[in-house]
């Protein structure tokens, strides 16, 4: 089907600017990963999130990845993840041998507190996975203070709230490690993928270079030539006396280049999406049928416009809006468990009665940065038709 506005792949366009350094970059960029343009990228990153340790990636899975690795799980050893998110967040974890313990979200802002984290704390809980789902900041300090007091780590996914914040402290530098991604869908995006691992303990930070780059670091002793032998040396980096064999999950100069200079951009990207979804959703108040989670702060950017529709209106709506009015509004994602690979993995079941009725009534909304002026008025004015006429 041919529609007005699709759910687009691309969350955002890129300026004249953003061009120009991408192809200025093309130019001089040698060599084309891991050099200046990486360095001067997680400098910038670490900067504007008053952070040490940046370590740009190739995408926010690899990340995850590299972040399960770190917390290090041994047989039997679980972690505490939501069923409501996007796969990636779940599996690295369960390929670095953690058992998953599904936990539920809040109904109304459709993350993990610490109040539906804790029920599922066992002396086998070695970290907790949240994610800043839709573009909204989990009240982080909370489950930091419970997470510390059982001495446990905790992984924060950021791929969707990138530039957000709680009393001044960016989303994603709250937890052990933060994930950020910069996907085609994201806030912002390195040519459709990148990433970023945010690390607060040094002897993390000191081996994910390694981690990320085939155990490549510098030899300990001195070379008489630089041939003899060349490169680097190789080595296993070790945490806590255990060994960890390393991956390649390197990303390209250019992409550096133009994360950095999109850096410039994402406050003033987050609140014209703000300012949209406030407007939208303030404009549908009279329809007490659709509820939204109302932020209007920087706590919130929106990533996602989703919204719970209540009495079985869902699919109803979803028909209008498709056949009428060729808005393709959607529900992304299944709750984790009810995937067929969940399934597979033996976590096919959960005890998650908010994460199923917000899941079994939500729609999203298209809602991509570039999204027009006109075509925003007429999907505003078109969900308002589509829910007189589901009166
Ligand atoms: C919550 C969440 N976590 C992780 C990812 C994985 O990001 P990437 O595509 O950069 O690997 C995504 C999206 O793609 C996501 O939305």
């Amino acid at each position: 089907m041919q529609y007005k506005i699709h759910h687009s792949g691309k969350g955002h366009d890129y300026t004249e600017d953003e061009i120009a350094i991408v192809v200025e970059a093309m130019r001089q960029a040698d060599p084309l990963t891991q050099g200046k343009y990486r360095n001067e990228f997680e400098a910038k990153f670490s900067q504007y999130h008053g952070v040490k340790y940046s370590f740009a990636l190739n995408n926010a899975t690899c990340a995850l990845v590299l972040a399960a690795q770190l917390c290090q799980f041994e047989e039997g050893d679980e972690l505490i993840a939501p069923t409501l998110t996007f796969t990636s967040s779940v599996y690295p974890f369960i390929k670095k041998g953690a058992k998953i313990v599904w936990a539920d979200i809040d109904f109304t802002t459709r993350v993990l507190t610490a109040e539906t984290i804790e029920p599922h704390i066992t002396p086998r809980t070695k970290a907790i996975l949240v994610v800043n789902l839709y573009g909204y900041l989990t009240d982080m300090p909370s489950i930091m203070a419970l997470a510390k007091k059982h001495n446990i780590l905790v992984v924060e996914d950021n791929a969707q709230a990138m530039g957000t914040d709680l009393n001044g402290q960016k989303a994603g530098t709250f937890a052990d490690l933060g994930v950020f991604s910069f996907h085609s869908h994201k806030n912002i995006s390195t040519l459709g993928e990148g990433g970023m691992l945010v690390v607060k303990d040094e002897r993390m930070a000191k081996l994910v270079p390694m981690l990320r780059h085939n155990g490549h670091t510098t030899f300990d002793f001195e070379r008489e030539h630089y041939w003899l032998p060349a490169m680097g040396n190789l080595d296993m980096p070790e945490l806590n006396g255990k060994m960890m064999l390393p991956s390649n999950f390197c990303i390209g100069e250019i992409e550096c280049a133009l994360g950095a200079k999109l850096l410039d951009r994402l406050d003033q990207m987050n609140a014209e999406k703000r300012k949209r979804a406030i407007y939208f959703i303030d404009s549908l108040k009279k329809f007490e049928e659709i509820e939204f989670h109302r932020v209007d702060s920087t706590r919130h950017n929106y990533h996602l416009l989703v919204a719970y529709l209540k009495d079985d209106k869902r699919n109803r709506f979803f028909e209008k809006m498709a056949y009428e009015h060729k808005i393709q509004v959607i529900a992304p994602y299944y709750p984790l468990y009810r995937y067929e690979m969940y399934k597979k993995l033996g976590y096919g079941t959960a005890n998650c009665p908010a994460t199923d009725r917000f899941w079994d009534n939500m729609v999203s909304f298209p809602f991509h940065h570039w999204l027009s002026d006109s075509d925003f008025e007429y999907m505003l004015e078109s969900t308002k038709k589509s829910l007189e006429t589901l009166r």
